[in-house]
């Protein structure tokens, strides 16, 4: 399985900590928040990483990762030209995935536990797509899942009133179907390629599964979650606990 980091977009949530360089670069615990992405995956096992993110700071992020060589993987770059999304940015992906599996990390997701058992269960899956969730406070902010008894029956992007209190964790595990089914997808009312839509088609198809992810995870998009992350990975040192 192939890995793909998503580290495109405008990190407006966090301005003006991000007028001058890009959120993924900033720091959380001891280290750029980059690593962390970089370090789950080849906790992993996957080493074949690419790392997507905006022409702006192209520059600044390969400065910062290099070759990978740092972190026993292989990188490879792609420019995302505009923010049009977390599925436009991972359709960029498609070339280097060349028919394997992938697993997408949203750049500025952070993990208390290594993802690896979740690595490892979608090597065992022989298709379709799986996904993370985690019980949250303050599901509008997120992907919210409606959930049946076994399975996820719908995805909403940032309800105003959500169906429960289970986020859509920014880890996603895609076949090689996924950037057909990107291409099947319209832009939503904001304007962006949305990777619930891309989610949802999977569920219709009866192909998504999911697990409960454990431990502690958030994001690092907005102060308050920044701030969390910092507590997170200072606790650990930047360690990932398997
Ligand atoms: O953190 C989990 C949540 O992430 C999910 O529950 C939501 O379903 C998902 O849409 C996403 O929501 P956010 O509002 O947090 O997405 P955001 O726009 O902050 O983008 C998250 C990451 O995706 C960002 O750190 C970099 C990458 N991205 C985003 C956009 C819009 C790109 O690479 N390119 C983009 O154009």
């Amino acid at each position: 399985m192939k890995g793909v980091i998503l580290a495109g977009g405008l990190g407006s949530r966090l301005y003006p900590l991000t007028k001058a360089t890009n959120k993924h670069l900033l720091p959380v615990g001891c280290e750029p928040m980059l690593f962390h992405p970089i370090r789950q995956l080849v906790s992993a096992g996957i080493e074949d990483i690419l790392v997507v993110t905006s022409t702006q700071h192209m520059g600044d992020v390969v400065r910062c990762l290099g070759s990978g060589a740092d972190f026993d993987c292989k990188l490879s770059y792609k420019v995302q030209e505009e923010a049009g999304g977390i599925a436009h940015a991972l359709a960029l992906a498609e070339d280097f995935a060349f028919g394997s599996k992938i697993c997408v990390i949203l750049g500025d997701n952070i993990f208390e536990f290594s993802i690896k058992p979740y690595a490892d269960n979608f090597d065992k899956q022989k298709s379709g797509a799986h996904v993370l969730l985690k019980e949250v406070g303050d599901p509008e902010r997120y992907g919210v899942a409606a959930l049946d008894e076994y399975q996820v029956i719908d995805i909403e992007e940032k309800p105003v009133n959500p169906k429960s209190s289970f986020a859509v964790v920014g880890l996603y595990f895609y076949d090689e179907h996924v950037f057909d089914i990107i291409r099947s997808t319209d832009a939503s009312e904001r304007g962006e390629m949305e990777i619930t839509a891309v989610n949802n088609i999977y569920i219709r198809k009866k192909q998504l599964g999911f697990s409960i992810c454990q431990g502690r995870w958030t994001d690092a998009g907005t102060f308050d979650s920044l701030f969390e992350a910092n507590q997170l990975l200072m606790a650990s040192q930047n360690r990932i606990m398997t």
